[in-house]
């Protein structure tokens, strides 16, 4: 090889793409990032040394002109917005961000000859769980318009290889968590929807309280169940998943998840102890379209991947969570952010 090939990561100033970063640069390749800064942010992804090009997976010009001018060999498309309940609200930006900016992603790489393609999926585009643990042949029934949009974006890419013979890795996740365990990274999103960071914010005194939705769900304690994933682990995924198509390896779907479900109690009860603070909580009705449990097997990206993940224990994952939070705490109150 003439020049060392670069893997291009879209979304890469986000909480998984970052860590995605990381665990690439770990892995010996070399890294840019696209990223339009809707979300991301740009002071966490500084100092792990990567260049950053600010630009939206829509702009058609501007990725032809890197697709041209840098010798890029696959693509780890994380950007997209990520709200459920604002998708619901606002479809169309959903649908145009997530659909269209992907497919013009696609069409760009396809232009310039660049075939290999690893792509965050959700565990949402199952809907309802008919069984559990839920595999990849589970039946899809996506809810929402996220949901929806991701599930779009896989038949899309099924599409493109059977027309083009372009490669993906479609990973749908359960629930990313936790933080990178050296403090450089972490979940920063705002709005923050997911339950861990809420959990850690209460106990952080940044929110009054925290609300627990459904309380009558036929679990152990009567609220929701949730596949925790360590966000390392699923950064680790996604190399193995690249290695896997530089290899020549076929399309593929995969779940990530840990195959353990944690009730929203649970969950709250191990932030106390992690913190040794108090979180309080206020219990709320079912949200509709929520699923009483979500626990995905990985079994297919353990044995074709040989992945296997290094931080299963919740434990673990909230108090790299914590060690985070406290931190980035500081930064916040600095930059006023809340
Ligand atoms: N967080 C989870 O639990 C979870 C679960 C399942 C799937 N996912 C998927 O994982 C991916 C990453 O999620 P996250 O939690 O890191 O979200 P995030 O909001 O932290 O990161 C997304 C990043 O993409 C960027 N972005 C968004 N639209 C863009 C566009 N059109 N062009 C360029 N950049 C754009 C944002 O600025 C942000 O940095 C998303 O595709 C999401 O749907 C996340």
């Amino acid at each position: 090889m003439a020049t060392q090939q670069t893997i291009l990561v879209t979304g890469g100033a986000g909480y998984i793409g970052s860590h995605g970063v990381l665990a690439l640069q770990q892995a010996g390749f070399d890294v840019l990032i696209y990223d339009n800064l809707s979300y991301g942010h740009k002071e966490l992804v500084q100092p792990l040394g990567v260049e950053l090009v600010v630009g939206h997976t829509g702009d058609r010009q501007k990725l032809d002109q890197l697709f041209a001018t840098r010798n890029i060999a696959a693509v780890m498309h994380f950007a997209a917005f990520i709200a459920v309940g604002e998708s619901v609200q606002k479809p169309d930006i959903y649908y145009q961000n997530n659909v269209v900016g992907t497919l013009t992603l696609l069409e760009a790489m396809l232009a310039a000859g660049i075939k290999k393609f690893v792509f965050s999926s959700t565990c949402a585009v199952y809907g309802m769980p008919k069984e559990i643990p839920m595999t990849e042949s589970h039946p899809i029934d996506p809810l929402s318009p996220y949901a929806a949009s991701k599930r779009m974006v896989e038949q899309i890419l099924a599409d493109f290889d059977q027309a083009y013979g372009f490669k993906s890795v479609i990973f749908r996740y359960f629930n990313a968590s936790g933080a990178d365990p050296q403090g450089r990274l972490g979940e920063d999103h705002n709005p923050e929807t997911h339950l861990i960071p809420l959990a850690l914010l209460t106990a952080l005194k940044q929110r009054p309280q925290l609300s627990v939705f459904g309380t009558d769900y036929d679990t152990l304690d009567g609220t929701a169940l949730r596949d925790y994933i360590h966000v390392c682990d699923l950064a680790i995924a996604h190399v193995l998943g690249l290695q896997y198509l530089l290899e020549g390896g076929e399309s593929n779907i995969f779940n990530l998840g840990n195959g353990n479900g944690f009730s929203v109690r649970q969950v709250i009860e191990v932030a106390k102890a992690v913190t040794g603070l108090d979180i309080p909580y206020q219990l709320c009705p079912r949200r509709p379209g929520d699923a009483p449990i979500l626990v995905g097997s990985s079994a297919k990206a353990r044995e074709i991947l040989g992945w296997n993940p290094q931080y299963p224990d919740l434990h673990t994952i909230i108090d790299h969570a914590w060690q985070w939070h406290q931190r980035r705490h500081g930064d916040y109150k600095k930059s006023n952010k809340i």
